[in-house]
């Protein structure tokens, strides 16, 4: 007999491993579950997505993929509240950004349905894999890439979209020291940083190992032409707080349409804390800092939520930021997780019920 869930087809792992994984120690991204959810795009169109035991997947050494990068994923996670129920936070966000990014990539769109009734089948089936401990969570991978062949370089005829999960625990990030870059660029004008493209990633590595070997966790990325102004971190946007204004800048084709950042400036309206959506140039945060009115940076994605930055490294000298008692990054964490876990009212209608 063939099981469906949320009229997916899955097919289940003969045995699971969840009473392997000690909850009260994960850490982030490195557990998997039991299952996936699997789309192929075959004979130009995305196949009925199922369900499959979570395991490896067999490609040809000729896959695009490996030659040509035409590989994109998400990042998004599931909350659960005191009484069990599944949530997830502004999943639709995820797809449209997902279709952004393989547009850009030439890879096929995925409809709408695929992406939502996969995920909410998949939750559904794994939910005890959504972590309570505070602060954990189950993290959300969806992903697509050319496993279509050939050594010609063109957009490949075949694709495979995944959404794999992996229970995370509470994320701290302790104390981050940035540095802002003065020589390398993460996306250049008429490129791909909007998308969340595998490639963008690998291209931070490097810098950011150079910037680790100086004692810096993270670099803030500045634009491609003179590095004059701030663009973004490794996976978060970048808020600055100029005495009691929060400034961040906006995106444009070399900086990813963040969720968190988003959502940050509609909660930071809706608190009466001043926004701007402007460019910050380095010389103004430097300058800010000498002076004493830089109050706050942090980092917004959906990893961290929100991650204060302590210090700031530039042109050999390292600026320390205050330790604020009632920060703006400690308000505006508390009032997104409360939405996400379902514990205070969603006035945006920003959560979406899964269970
Ligand atoms: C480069 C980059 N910027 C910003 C973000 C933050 O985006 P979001 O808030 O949607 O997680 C991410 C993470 O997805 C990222 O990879």
């Amino acid at each position: 007999m063939e099981v469906t869930v949320n009229n997916i087809p899955v097919q289940k792992a003969a045995t699971s491993k969840i009473h392997d994984v000690d909850f009260d120690n994960l850490s982030f991204g490195s557990t998997f579950t039991d299952h996936m959810l699997v789309s192929d795009y075959v004979n130009g169109e995305w196949t009925p997505p199922k369900i499959v035991p979570y395991g490896p997947i067999s490609l040809e050494p000729s896959s695009k993929i490996f030659h040509y990068g035409q590989s994109i994923f998400e990042g998004m996670k599931a909350y659960k509240d005191e009484q069990g129920g599944v949530y997830l936070f502004r999943p639709l966000e995820n797809w449209k950004r997902l279709n952004r990014s393989a547009e850009r990539l030439a890879i096929p769109e995925l409809p709408e349905s695929h992406f939502m009734d996969g995920l909410v089948a998949l939750l559904q089936l794994e939910q005890d894999w959504v972590p309570q401990n505070p602060g954990s969570s189950l993290y959300v991978r969806p992903f697509m890439f050319a496993s279509g062949t050939g050594f010609h370089a063109s957009p490949a005829d075949e694709y495979k979209f995944i959404i794999a999960l992996a229970p995370s625990g509470a994320y701290f990030s302790g104390k981050v020291k940035v540095l802002i870059e003065e020589k390398y660029s993460r996306a250049a004008n008429g490129g791909v940083g909007y998308a969340k493209a595998g490639g963008n990633y690998a291209g931070q590595f490097y810098p950011t190992q150079l910037a680790a070997e100086k004692g810096y966790q993270q670099v803030i990325w500045t634009d491609d032409n003179k590095h004059e102004f701030i663009e973004e971190a490794g996976a978060m946007n970048v808020f600055v707080r100029i005495d009691d204004t929060l400034i961040t800048a906006p995106t444009n084709d070399r900086i990813l349409d963040g969720i968190t950042r988003k959502s940050i400036l509609d909660i930071a309206a809706d608190e009466g804390i001043d926004t701007e959506v402007r460019k910050i140039s380095v010389k103004e945060v430097v300058e800010a800092a000498k002076n004493g009115s830089l109050r706050e940076m942090f980092g917004a994605g959906t990893a961290a939520v929100v991650s204060p930055i302590a210090a700031f490294g530039y042109k050999g000298v390292d600026y320390e930021l205050p330790e604020l008692a009632d920060s703006y990054a400690s308000k505006l964490k508390q009032r997104i997780t409360d939405i996400q876990y379902n514990r205070a009212e969603d006035k945006f209608g920003w959560r979406y019920k899964v269970i």
